[in-house]
């Protein structure tokens, strides 16, 4: 038995440990693929954008002076993965051709974010779940669990029928509603086990949720409705 701690369980902080294949305990190697991101080997040969997302990418490099097209990597990166389903090597060249960027600038972008993914992903949606410690400590490893048993055993694995898969990410900045899933762009706050259930039930039907917090609240508001300042609220509610 591993005489080391149980990364796993100690979850986003251990996360950040970077190291070196060479010579990894079996509990390090634990930590290994949740931290190294690297590209896929089964790559297609060849990426272009539509003539439509081609159109935006322009527009969108043309926002920033002169000198600056770097700027863009990150919303170019992210219409290639919209476009192919995930962040595919030779994208990530045609962006770094296309803002004048060396491929390792773009790569390092691609492998830092987990928005990005490396490698193809369930055809209906692939589930981020926050493993941090505010979504830990309300439940989100019960979300895990769901995941595991409904979708497929091991992370970034394909579901049965190719449509869902899932991985474990780092705080997704809505920890005033924790535990919190990203799907695509969105976030599906405030879960539960039963909650999560609709979540991933809405996507298998083609109904998906409304995004934001799952028990009606207002971003973060308390749940019942405002507790200070009440009067403002209501004047506030009746300009509008
Ligand atoms: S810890 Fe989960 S969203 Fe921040």
């Amino acid at each position: 038995m591993c005489a080391a701690p149980n990364w796993k369980k100690l979850g986003g902080a251990a996360r950040t440990i970077v190291a070196s294949d060479a010579e990894v305990s079996p509990c390090f190697e634990e930590v290994l693929a949740l931290a190294v991101r690297r590209l896929y080997p089964e790559q297609p040969l060849r990426f272009e954008f539509t003539s439509g997302n081609l159109a935006w990418a322009k527009e969108t490099i043309a926002k920033y002076p002169s000198g600056k097209q770097a700027s863009a990597v990150i919303s170019l990166l992210w219409r290639a993965q919209e476009q192919e389903g995930w962040c595919t090597e030779p994208a990530i060249r045609a962006v770094a051709d296309m803002l004048g960027m060396a491929y390792i600038r773009v790569l390092e972008v691609a492998t830092f974010y987990t928005m990005f993914q490396l490698q193809p992903v369930g055809s209906t949606a692939h589930i981020q779940v926050c493993g941090t410690t505010p979504c830990m400590l309300r439940g989100s490893e019960a979300v895990l669990e769901i995941c595991k048993e409904r979708i497929a055993e091991n992370p970034h694995e394909l579901s049965r029928d190719g449509r869902f898969s899932w991985e474990e990410v780092e705080c997704l900045g809505c920890c005033a509603n924790a535990p919190v899933v990203m799907i695509a762009k969105d976030t599906y706050e405030d879960l539960d086990p039963e909650l999560f259930d609709k979540v991933l039930h809405g996507f298998e039907k083609g109904t998906p949720p409304k995004p934001g917090s799952q028990i009606g609240r207002q971003a973060s508001c308390p749940l019942g409705g405002p507790t200070t300042l009440k009067d403002m609220v209501k004047k506030n509610a009746a300009k509008v």
